[in-house]
C-alpha cells in the first residue's frame, strides 16, 4: 500500500500528525509518503510543529510558498502533479480546507486517484470565504469523507453525497491535543509570558475578512481598550504582522503583548490557560471547546456549529466593537464546561486508519497482477 499524504499550512500539521502515526502503526510495511507543499515555510509557521509533533521529515518539499489564491493552486497543482505520476500511490489523504488541500484534490481526480479528505463536511454557507470554497470541491472529489460531527453528515447529504462515502470519526485535531497534553501542561506559557494563569485573554486574528482591510484598526484599537481590564496575550500571524504593519501606527498599551507566531505547545498552553480567546480560526474555537476555555468568535458565522451549541464558543458577528461585550459575558459564563461532542476523544485517526488500511492493504498485490 503506498499512501501519499499532502500538508501544506500550520493547521494541516496538527490534524494529520495523528493520522499519519496511526496509518504508519496500523500497516508499517506500507510506504507512507510525505508531502509538504511550502504554503507555510517559517520555521515558526511550519518546522517547529514538524519537531513539536513528532512529523516526520517531509520526502517531497514543492516550495509554493505566497501567492494570490490562483497563483500558489496553480503551483501547488504543477508540482504536485510529477510527484504523483512518479510515486503512483493507491490513495491520496488531504486535510481541511487550505489552498493546498484544492489543488492536491484536483490533481488527484486528473490522475483518477482515490483521495480521502480528513475534516469533511464543514460548511459557513459562506462563498466568500476561500476556504468555503476548497471544502465544497474537497468533499465533491473524495471517495472517502471523515468527518467530525453530526452536521458535517447533515450538510453533505443535503448536497447529495451518497452515505456510503461518510465515516464519522471524531476529531484528529483533538488526538493531537489528548496526545500531547502532558507536554502542553509542562510548557507552563503563561508564567514564561509573565501572566497569571486564569486571568489573561488569548488572541489571534488572521482571516482576510477581518484583517486585510480597515476592521484591523479598530480591532487592534479595541484590544488595546481590553488589555485596561485584563492582560491580552496576541501572537501574531505573519499576514496580520505584514497588515499591521502596512498600517503604520503602533498602539499604545502595556498590556496588550504581542509576539511572534508560538510552537504548538506554547499556543496550546497559553490557551488552556486563559480566561477568554479570542479568534477568527476554525480550529482554535474547537480546542477551546474540548479544553472548556470560552472562546469569541470574531467572524460572522461558522463552519463549526457545535462549538456554538455547547456554550464554549460566542459568534462575535465581524465586528471589532463587540469585543467590548466580553468582560460581562465571561462574568455570565457556566463554572462548568460541557462534555465535548462524541468522538473526540483522541482515537479519530485510529478510525481513519481501521477504515483506509483494510480497504488498500492489498493494494500493491493488485497493482503487481495488473501490470504483469
Ligand atoms: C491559510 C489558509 C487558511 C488557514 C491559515 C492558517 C488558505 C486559503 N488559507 O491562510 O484557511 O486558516 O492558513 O494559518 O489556504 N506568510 C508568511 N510566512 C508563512 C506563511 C505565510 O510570512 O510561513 C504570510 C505571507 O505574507 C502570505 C500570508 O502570510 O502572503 C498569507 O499566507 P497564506 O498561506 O496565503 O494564507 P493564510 O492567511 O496563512
Amino acid at each position: 500500500m503506498r499512501v501519499v499524504y499532502v500538508i501544506g499550512t500550520r493547521p494541516n500539521f496538527v490534524k494529520m500528525a495523528p493520522v499519519i502515526a496511526a496509518m504508519r502503526a496500523r500497516h508499517p510495511d506500507g510506504d507512507h509518503v510525505i508531502v509538504h507543499t511550502g504554503q507555510h515555510y517559517d520555521r515558526a509557521m511550519s518546522e517547529i510543529f514538524f519537531e513539536e509533533l513528532g512529523v516526520p521529515t517531509p520526502d517531497h518539499m514543492l516550495e509554493v510558498g505566497s501567492g494570490s489564491h490562483a497563483v500558489q493552486t496553480a503551483r501547488t497543482m504543477e508540482r504536485l502533479e510529477p510527484v504523483l505520476i512518479d510515486e503512483r500511490p493507491d490513495l491520496l489523504v488531504v486535510p481541511g480546507d487550505v489552498n493546498s488541500t484544492l489543488a492536491a484534490v484536483l490533481v488527484a481526480s486528473k490522475l483518477q486517484l482515490p483521495v480521502a479528505h480528513v475534516e469533511s463536511g464543514l460548511r459557513s454557507f459562506d462563498l466568500t470565504m476561500p476556504e468555503e470554497v476548497n471544502r465544497i470541491v474537497a468533499d465533491r472529489f473524495s471517495e472517502y469523507l471523515f468527518m467530525h460531527s453530526e452536521e458535517a453528515g447533515t450538510n453533505l447529504r443535503a448536497e447529495g453525497i451518497p452515505a456510503a462515502r461518510m465515516h464519522m470519526v471524531g476529531n484528529t485535531m483533538i488526538d493531537t491535543l489528548v496526545a500531547l497534553r502532558d507536554r502542553i501542561e509542562a510548557a507552563d506559557s503563561p508564567t514564561r509570558l509573565g501572566v497569571e494563569a486564569g486571568d489573561y485573554a488569548l488572541v489571534t486574528l488572521h482571516r482576510p475578512a477581518l484583517v486585510d482591510g480597515p476592521l484591523l484598526g479598530e480591532t487592534v484599537a479595541q484590544l488595546a481598550a481590553l488589555s485596561r481590564q485584563m492582560p491580552v496575550v496576541f501572537p501574531v500571524h505573519p499576514r496580520t504582522r505584514k497588515m499591521m504593519e502596512a498600517a503604520g501606527g503602533g498602539v499604545e498599551a502595556p498590556d496588550l503583548r504581542l509576539s511572534e507566531p508560538l510552537g504548538y505547545l506554547d499556543f496550546l498552553s497559553l490557551v488552556a490557560g486563559a480566561r477568554a480567546v479570542l479568534t477568527d480560526s476554525g480550529g482554535i474555537q474547537e480546542e477551546t471547546t474540548y479544553l472548556g476555555v470560552p472562546c469569541f468568535t470574531l467572524r460572522a458565522n461558522t463552519e463549526r456549529p457545535v462549538t456554538v451549541d455547547l456554550g464554549t464558543n460566542t459568534l462575535l458577528g465581524l465586528d471589532p466593537g463587540a469585543i467590548a461585550s466580553i468582560p460581562e459575558a465571561l462574568d455570565g459564563s457556566p463554572d462548568q464546561p460541557p462534555q465535548p461532542p462524541p468522538l473526540w476523544d483522541g482515537h479519530a485517526a485510529e478510525r481513519i486508519a481501521e477504515v483506509l488500511v483494510p480497504a488498500y492493504a492489498d493494494a500493491g498485490e493488485r497493482r503487481a497482477v495488473t501490470s504483469r
